[in-house]
């Protein structure tokens, strides 16, 4: 099939004011002087981990001010604890609908998102619903966000009105560390800049282990044991914009410690030689021809136009090299299984024939991020303390 959009494609995406890195307008007012995200730029400890430069990305951070219950970054989480999640999450699946529904009957749950979603925001806020919780939506363009009220003010109000979990997306990596300093509660990271998506990281381990179960099938996804050599002969390939992606990044950083190999795939531009360090099991194969033919698993990625910073693409060279349609698929990864975050741009990326067509398991990964939501909520909600214990320990 040949190249789709090759020439009503744009030529290139450019961005000329900074302001619309993070949705211009009124989101822009959160990296004012005044706004405590401002810490994640004066503090070295968590500026570096805005940058795929550093080797040492997650062994030297203490997440010792998080609350337990927190899933901010997938470094936190040990094998036994993405092995608890993965049961959980089979557990609450297999619950009969009405007693999933008392399991946190009328505890309180915060959506604060500062970045537009589909996906997350209306899995996290329907795994909340399905296990009982009552659940708010505080969005950046609706609220007093709007007027310039802060990060941490806003993380202390929704506390205040009972919020014992927060489930935060923001454009400003590090935003959860900020969030769950001021206010002591667990924070669920739903993407934070270019930084982490864990939840995204976790949904695509289950669909993954559901398409190469470690050994029985069914049973294994039921009771789960992940190990150091779960993934052992996978090849997960992860192509296009890595720079921007916290998607890519959370991937990177767990998938390796299951035994998978991770390939990097794309330009110069879009994927610097550095992010390889990384960590383990993470290598660049520039070819996306040479890289799908290893490949058990593709994981396509948009170009991340919200964050490029004055960086200019050509979408046309983009497309030749790294489109994923139906003829490169046939020819060099035919029996691979296809993966994409969302939100797809159908004729960029990926064709419609792919996104749609048998390799795809694209929405299988919405069915499972419901799961894994309602597991990663529960992990929060069992161990967040009594509210009015936590209400006067941060007074
Ligand atoms: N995968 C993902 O984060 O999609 P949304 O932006 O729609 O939540």
């Amino acid at each position: 099939m040949p190249i789709q959009r090759k020439t009503s494609a744009k030529k290139a995406i450019r961005k000329t004011h900074p302001a619309s890195q993070t949705g211009g307008g009124a989101r822009s007012s959160h990296s004012s002087p005044k706004n405590p995200s401002l810490i994640l730029l004066e503090d070295p400890a968590l500026r570096s981990r805005n940058t795929f430069a550093t080797p040492q990305f997650h062994s030297a951070f203490s997440p010792g001010f998080l609350h337990p219950g927190s899933s901010i970054s997938v470094s936190h989480f040990t094998l036994q604890d993405v092995s608890r999640i993965l049961e959980e999450a089979s557990e609450l699946e297999a619950m009969p609908v009405f007693r999933r529904a008392q399991r946190f009957a009328k505890r309180r749950v915060a959506l604060l998102f500062y970045e537009s979603s589909t996906r997350t925001r209306t899995s996290f806020e329907l795994a909340a619903k399905s296990l009982g919780a009552d659940t708010v939506l505080v969005s950046a363009l609706s609220s007093s966000i709007e007027k310039g009220e802060s990060l941490k003010d806003t993380g202390i109000t929704l506390r205040s009105l009972g919020a014992e979990c927060i489930i935060l997306r923001h454009p400003n990596s590090g935003a959860p560390y900020v969030l769950g300093r001021a206010t002591g509660l667990p924070i669920l990271n739903a993407g934070d800049g270019s930084h982490e998506h864990p939840s995204q990281a976790l949904l695509d381990l289950r669909t993954i282990l559901a398409h190469f179960p470690a050994d029985n099938g069914t049973a294994a996804r039921r009771k789960p044991s992940i190990t150091d050599r779960t993934l052992d002969g996978i090849t997960v390939t992860i192509v296009g914009d890595i720079l921007h992606s916290r998607v890519a990044r959370s991937n990177a950083l767990l998938l390796p410690r299951l035994g998978a190999r991770v390939l990097f795939c794309g330009p110069e531009m879009l994927l610097p030689g550095f992010a390889a360090n990384i960590g383990p099991g993470v290598e660049i194969e520039r070819s996306f021809e040479r890289a799908l033919r290893l490949s058990n698993v593709v994981i396509m990625l948009r170009i991340q136009k919200e964050r490029l910073s004055g960086l200019q693409i050509d979408l046309e060279d983009y497309m030749e090299q790294y489109q994923l349609h139906m003829e490169r698929l046939a020819a060099y990864a035919p029996t691979a299984m296809i993966l994409h975050p969302g939100p797809m741009i159908r004729g960029l990326e990926i064709t419609s024939e792919v996104a749609d067509g048998p390799n795809s398991a694209v929405a299988e990964q919405v069915y499972h991020g419901s799961i894994i939501r309602m597991a990663l909520l529960a992990r929060a909600l069992d161990a967040s303390p009594k509210k009015n214990e936590q209400s006067s320990r941060h007074r």
